[in-house]
């Protein structure tokens, strides 16, 4: 991740505004299902795949820090994190839910569209509100009567903000237009398309169809699927019209009813996973609100490790023909990745979730879900039964096989399937080793191991730093090292502590802007969540120490720096610049000279 040492857009103050106004658990709760333990927090880490929780959040320091894999920081750059953000837009992510104004000429825009992704969030809230009201007002009651006949009641209609788009070429344009959104953004948000003739203008993409917004986590509406209604009779028009992808929806990265599932996921311990927008409503219409929909795509990674952090096992409910089945298996290494349990479930021929729970109601679903079968036993059934006994049956299915381990880029997490796989096949283990074909999930980078016996300077800066945290009453040696200090990602953080030290007489580290430096915000966070407090005598010689490291690492630094030009100066041939520097190396202390007692 990029560091933002200095933004330009916001002033340190405006920052600190927006970080104190924003509640840090219940910004990490939207991802993460967090236990209370005193003060702090504690859940299963977003950043990387663990069992054991070792993600910890202190809402008073305002900071999180995970002691598995080194996150740390604040509230930005969590959001920085989770969502993809640049610093500016999670600025303004955050900005908006703390009710922070930022100076508008300030917004930072989306360098393929040219807005501002708030302008995307509008239009979207917007377009979906008159697609509500349009099917409210019921100007085609056919619409109504429709979910009338799906089994939909008007209570879920509203709670999953069901709409109509209208009859009509340039209804959702012509009403959004007199409310100042302009044409091009309502074509980059996919509401409209520009006609063919150039200068045309634009016409509505969902029209005459039942509107079902897609939301992300946080409940925005980002996409919209128009289903068709009985009237149309036209074979050739597709079923769905989806939104496309734009600067705040990527196809495959959401999961359809996530955040009003999300409360019940957590209390289930458990997700139903379905591939339609009715299968979804059907279910939650049975009372099961523990359910989410792939919206029909295959699943992919990014929509499983939402589900990572909310339950500790994924149903899926997919359709009882081959392409559900298919569906299902491609799901094991997605599973397998997180370390998330997979059952899959069975349904009779013919049925679909929506169909079937329909017919035999939540009782049903629970009694066909008891008898779902472990993923990975449903997935070597499925692979036998496809490729068959022969001897090309049996190839095949080694390199099916291959190909789904080649998706669990941490093999370990494939050694299960892997061995069983194996003895299915018949075959040596070995067999199945496969290279990873996706380069593995992108991990947060492991903290400096501070403890590394090979100590540069910048760890040992870093050290220096986390022991005066630790024990403030060490910040009074904090203005004489500045000679010293090496200019690197903890320099900014030293500044900053000693501006403290000088204007109070005390440090306030829970006021570094870690989102300024995100480079070291973990050992800043690791220091403030975990402090590794040493009897006070015992830490006045631990930090002499690295502070007569410092110094020596600092003259060598300048011994080397001096060399180095001298060099440089020789092949030149400036005689007389090689005389001033060689009389500066001179009178240079010797790196051990001041391995002197600190003042
Ligand atoms: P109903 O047919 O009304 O029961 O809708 P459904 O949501 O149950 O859809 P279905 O089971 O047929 O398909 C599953 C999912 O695949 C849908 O929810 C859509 O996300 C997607 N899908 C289905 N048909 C189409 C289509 O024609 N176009 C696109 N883009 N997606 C589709
Ligand atoms: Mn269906």
């Amino acid at each position: 991740m990029a560091r933002v040492r200095e933004s330009p857009l916001y002033s340190k103050d405006k920052i600190a505004e927006v970080v104190a106004g924003t509640d840090l658990v219940a910004l990490v709760r939207q991802f993460v299902d967090l236990k209370r333990t005193g003060n702090s927090y504690v859940g299963i880490c977003p950043f990387h795949t663990e069992k054991t929780a070792s993600f910890h959040v202190t809402p008073e320091k305002g900071v999180y820090h995970c002691f598995g894999c080194g996150a740390g920081g604040n509230a930005l750059t969590f959001i920085m994190g989770m969502n993809k953000l640049s610093f500016p837009e999670a600025m303004e992510e955050l900005a908006r839910s703390a009710g922070v104004a930022l100076p508008r000429e300030k917004r930072s825009v989306d360098k393929d569209s040219g807005f501002n992704r708030q302008d995307f969030y509008d239009v979207m809230n917007r377009a979906a509100i008159l697609y509500q009201n349009l099917l409210w007002a019921q100007p085609e009651p056919e619409a109504m009567t429709y979910l009338r006949s799906r089994g939909i009641s008007l209570d879920l209609a509203r709670s999953y903000q069901l709409g109509l788009s209208f009859n009509g070429w340039e209804y959702l344009r012509g009403a959004l237009k007199k409310e100042g959104f302009d044409d091009l953004l309502l074509a980059e948000a996919g509401l409209t398309r520009a006609r063919q003739t150039p200068g045309a203008g634009f016409y509505d993409v969902f029209r005459n169809r039942l509107m079902i917004p897609v939301c992300d986590p946080q409940g925005r509406a980002v996409a919209f699927a128009g289903r068709t209604l009985p009237s149309e009779t036209n074979p050739e028009v597709a079923k769905y019209i989806n939104s496309p992808s734009t600067a705040i929806y990527h196809k495959g990265n959401l999961l359809y009813g996530f955040h009003q599932a999300r409360s019940h996921l957590r209390g289930a311990g458990l997700a139903f996973l379905v591939e339609g927008y009715f299968d979804l409503l059907s279910l939650v219409q049975a009372k099961v609100q523990n359910v989410v929909a792939s919206m029909g795509t295959a699943v992919t990674q990014a929509q499983i490790n939402l589900l990572r952090g909310q339950v500790k096992e994924v149903y899926l409910l997919f359709d009882g023909d081959a392409a559900g089945r298919k569906a299902a298996s491609r799901a094991l290494p997605y599973l397998l990745n997180v370390e998330l349990d997979g059952k899959v479930i069975t349904l009779p021929d013919g049925e679909d979730p929506d169909t079937f729970i329909r017919k035999r109601g939540s009782e049903g679903l629970y009694e066909v879900a008891e008898k779902a079968k472990d993923i990975i036993d449903y997935y070597i059934e499925g692979l036998l039964a496809d490729c068959g006994p022969t001897l090309g049956g049996e190839s095949r299915a080694i390199r099916e096989a291959r190909e789904t381990l080649g998706h669990v880029p941490d093999l370990a997490k494939g050694e299960l399937l892997r061995r069983k796989l194996a003895k299915k096949l018949n075959i040596d283990p070995n067999v199945l080793k496969v290279r990873p074909q996706s380069p593995p999930a992108k991990t947060p980078e492991k903290p400096v191991e501070v403890r590394d016996p090979a100590k540069t300077v910048t760890h040992i800066a870093q050290e220096i730093l986390v022991l005066i945290i630790v024990h403030p009453e060490l910040a009074k040696n904090l203005p004489a090292l500045a000679p010293y200090w090496p200019q690197d990602a903890s320099f900014p953080v030293y500044e900053a502590l000693t501006a403290q030290f000088k204007e109070s007489g005390q440090i306030a580290p829970e006021k570094i802007h870690l989102e300024e430096n995100q480079e070291i915000s973990s050992i800043i966070s690791g220091a403030l969540l975990s402090p590794r407090t040493k009897k006070p005598e015992d830490a006045a010689v631990i930090f002499n120490e690295m502070i007569i490291s410092l110094k020596a690492l600092a003259a060598k630094a300048e011994q080397m720096d001096k060399s180095q030009a001298l060099k440089a100066a020789e092949k030149e041939g400036n005689e007389e610049l090689v005389k001033t520097l060689a009389q500066e190396k001179a009178a240079l202390p010797h790196p051990l000279m001041s391995k002197m007692k600190p003042q």
